[in-house]
């Protein structure tokens, strides 16, 4: 398996000094940027958009943007993040009219792409479109809100995604995303999961490297 990424959910930093933040928990050791895009319509609550991810890479950020897209219709904002740098753009496949055509969409504008399954959301979206998966996103919490706890089925999900991944021979990352904490990243690793959203467990720290480090103390035992 490829190294693991810890992808930091900016949805629990300070949005008042958010490049700032950024910052801070990429120089604390984090590697990737988690973005999340909440549109009250499609889950419960509002966030931010592309120009809120252009800002970013104006600020200076040059990490990936990892675009977790919780809205409805997806289509018409792509082209938008694309064109404000977003680096993996990840959609709800019950929300797109058309899974491939999104996948397509993405990958045309030279971003990695990635479907996102909610806790009781099948795998059967994974069937014909493998081939242009550069991410598998497992919801280990129901989209919305950050700090909620991690939902133990989301394990055996993960193996059961982790088999698929390696039976195809695809290059495709696999991530999760909800209640992941410094006491259960080991379990949701050895479940087959690389790369790895964290919110609240590590904005809600004052010294972000010690949690960056600790994460990666039991990704490695
Ligand atoms: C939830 C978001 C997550 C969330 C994770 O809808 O997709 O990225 O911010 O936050 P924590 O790590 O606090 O569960
Ligand atoms: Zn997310």
């Amino acid at each position: 398996m490829r190294p693991f990424l810890i992808a930091p959910s900016i949805l629990s930093a300070d949005f008042a000094r958010l490049g700032e933040d950024v910052d801070a928990v990429l120089k604390a050791g984090a590697d990737v940027v988690h973005f999340d895009v909440m549109d009250n319509h499609y889950v419960p609550n509002l966030t931010i958009g592309p120009m809120v991810c252009q800002a970013l890479r104006n600020y200076g950020i040059t990490a990936e943007i990892d675009v977790h897209l919780m809205v409805k219709p997806v289509d018409r904002i792509i082209p938008d993040f694309i064109d404000a740098g977003a680096s993996i753009i990840t959609f709800h496949p019950e929300a797109s009219e058309h899974v491939d055509r999104t996948l397509q969409l993405i990958k045309e504008g030279g971003c990695k792409a990635g479907l996102v399954f909610n806790p009781a959301t099948p795998l059967h979206y994974l069937d014909h479109v493998m081939d242009k998966l550069d991410v598998i996103l497992l919801m280990s919490v129901n989209p919305g809100f950050g700090g909620q706890s991690f939902i133990p089925a989301t394990l055996d999900k993960l193996r059961q995604v982790r088999e698929r991944i390696d039976a195809s021979g695809y290059d495709i990352r696999l991530e999760v995303d909800g209640g992941v904490k410094v006491d259960n990243i080991a379990d949701i690793a050895a479940a087959g999961a690389d790369m790895f959203v964290a919110g609240s467990a590590i904005f809600n720290q004052p010294d972000y490297k010690v949690v960056v480090d600790e994460m990666r103390a039991e990704l490695a035992k």
